[in-house]
């Protein structure tokens, strides 16, 4: 039995949610895995009715169970940030999640490229530092002291800013930070990944001629896990990176990126994949609670129309299923998804005609079709 705390969320997200555990459910009918799904509440609307965010009651309560599984978070009604950080980035924190893994593999026949390229690649964004810790401030008048804390799994540390300048402007600080533990861990997961696809090479991108003291330290950590694991590795800058995935996404296989640039290539990978519909991503503890939800957001226009592509969503379940070591029944998702594709089954965004809820029920119809 696998107890899985869902998650809807806002916008969409309850829709696109709602197909995938459609997906579980043909899982359970067909196959030997049993589900115990339970639904949280974790939302805009629950902050603007109490004020809540995550919460220290919902982290224990969450503790409770194998896998997460998450629509998407987002509201116009709140000031941006608010919800990204008090529930997303602090479930992913809370549950040390420090490793986002992002699968782009083209989907024939939506890829978006002039040419016919055939690529396959897995994206690992670190998930848990870089220019996402929420550490900075404003000092006004250009004095002023910023007290930061920062706290992780790994450390719990306090930083202090003390700002003096000699003009009397407003200043705003966004402050970066990765620790040598943490990318450590980090690479030895993107190895062991490599390692499993027999992959050799991993393309490391960073901003290291811009930004050379945070991504100095992240350099010499992969330098050595390379050397010692006997990989070979190679730097891109990401502007580089963001130009050739563009025009030679055929030439990578494994990217390993901080959390910032991770966040951007990945949507842009996407587009080149077939579109943000196809993209799910798992915010992964390999040792503890994993986190499995669609790349997009929660797109509020689209709310309520039966329109959005639950595919992302359905696609998360499936790296869910490889987390909870039921690889085989992972591939059942894949192999569904591929189904119903062939099937001529897809949606607006792919140019098709199909409705959220018909394409959930063309995968669950391939998933049957496969016994
Ligand atoms: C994503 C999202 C989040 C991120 C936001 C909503 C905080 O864009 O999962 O890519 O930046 O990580
Ligand atoms: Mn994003």
């Amino acid at each position: 039995m696998h107890k899985i705390a869902v998650l809807p969320g806002d916008g969409i997200g309850p829709e696109v949610v709602a197909e995938g555990l459609k997906v579980l459910n043909a899982l359970s009918e067909n196959y030997s895995v049993k589900f115990d799904f339970q639904e949280f509440n974790i939302n805009s609307e629950r902050y603007l009715s109490t004020g809540e965010l995550v919460t220290e009651e919902d982290i224990d309560h969450l503790r409770k169970f194998d896998s997460i599984f998450l629509g998407a978070i987002g509201d116009d009604r709140v000031k941006p940030g608010v919800l990204e950080k008090g529930i997303l980035l602090a479930l992913r924190f809370s549950f040390d999640q420090y490793i986002n893994h992002r699968p782009a593999p083209l989907w024939k026949p939506f890829g978006r490229l002039k040419r016919d390229a055939d690529f396959n690649i897995d994206v690992f964004r670190e998930n848990t530092e870089d220019y996402y810790i929420g550490a900075g401030g404003r000092v006004s008048n250009g004095k002023g002291v910023l007290d930061l804390r920062i706290k992780r799994h790994l450390y719990d540390m306090k930083v202090r800013l003390e700002a003096n300048a000699d003009a009397a402007d407003d200043f705003a600080f966004e402050i970066g930070m990765m620790s040598r533990k943490n990318i450590e861990r980090f690479a030895d997961h993107v190895i062991d990944f490599s390692n499993i696809i027999g992959e050799n090479y991993i393309t490391v991108v960073d901003k290291a001629n811009v930004c050379s003291n945070i991504y100095s330290l992240w350099r010499e950590v992969w330098d050595e896990k390379c050397r010692k694991a006997g990989k070979e590795h190679g730097y891109m800058y990401v502007d580089a990176m963001t130009m050739a995935l563009v025009k030679n996404p055929d030439k990578f296989r494994l990217i390993a990126v901080p959390n910032m640039f991770g966040d951007i290539i990945t949507d842009l990978l996407a587009e080149v994949t077939g579109g943000l519909g196809l993209a799910p991503g798992g915010n992964i503890n390999p040792q503890g609670i994993s986190m499995f939800e669609p790349v997009h957001g929660s797109a509020p226009k689209y709310k309520g129309m039966d329109r959005i592509n639950p595919v992302a969503t359905i696609l998360a379940t499936k790296m869910m299923m490889d987390d909870l070591g039921r690889r085989d029944l992972g591939e059942v998702i894949f192999k569904g998804v591929r189904g119903a594709f062939d099937k001529g089954v897809y949606t607006q965004d792919l140019g098709g005609r199909a409705t959220t809820r018909q394409m959930g029920d063309a995968v669950v119809a391939a998933i049957h079709a496969l016994k």
